[in-house]
């Protein structure tokens, strides 16, 4: 398997949304996933959860509930990524911390030439309480952010989003 560089995979990322609905293997779901837990956390306390996701009728159920998730439906895997208040109360922390994991899937999936995308589920309460029914996840677990991973069916070119005018340097 082709691994690229961690600067490539950063400045040639993209949100891919159309998928060929072939599946991703369970090697390359175990890089994805090791990413995720490969993230920084406040105090190193870890708090994140992973659902993986990878039967197509549990792909209809989240596309039925999330207008901007359609693209599950010709996903390889969805991986829902949660927080854990038991382990990180202060939910700033939580959610940054389930952030950063949800980044390191992202990069990892494009590392090794598949396509992902983030769709956002806190602080949407309608999202995050039909996947806390759907999943029948416990009252200490917050969906923070779903990533649906496939072999892409569509190339985008990188964006180079670097602007001078956001960069202060010293003192703002
Ligand atoms: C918190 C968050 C929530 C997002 N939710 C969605 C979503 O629900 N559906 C979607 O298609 N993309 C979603 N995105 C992806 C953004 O639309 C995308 O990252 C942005 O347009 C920049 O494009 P790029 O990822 O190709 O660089 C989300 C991104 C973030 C960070």
């Amino acid at each position: 398997m082709k691994k690229m560089d961690v600067i490539e995979a950063i400045s040639t990322r993209r949100s891919i949304r159309k998928f060929t609905g072939e599946p991703i293997s369970d090697s390359e779901l175990d890089i994805i996933l090791r990413a995720g837990f490969q993230s920084p956390s406040a105090h190193n306390r870890q708090p994140w959860e992973f659902i993986v996701i990878k039967d197509k009728s549990r792909f209809e159920a989240l596309a039925k509930v999330h207008k901007y998730a359609q693209m599950t439906l010709q996903a390889g895997a969805c991986i829902i990524v949660c927080g854990n208040t038991d382990i990180q109360e202060l939910t700033g922390f939580l959610i940054e911390d389930c952030s950063a994991s949800i980044q390191n899937i992202l990069l990892a999936s494009h590392g090794i030439g598949l396509g992902a995308v983030w769709v956002g589920l806190y602080p949407i309460t309608e999202h995050t309480n039909n996947i806390s029914n759907m999943f029948s996840l416990p009252g200490n677990i917050i969906p923070v952010g779903m990533v649906v991973i496939g072999r892409k069916g569509e190339e985008k070119d990188k964006a180079d989003r670097f602007n001078v005018d956001k960069v202060h340097y010293e003192t703002w």
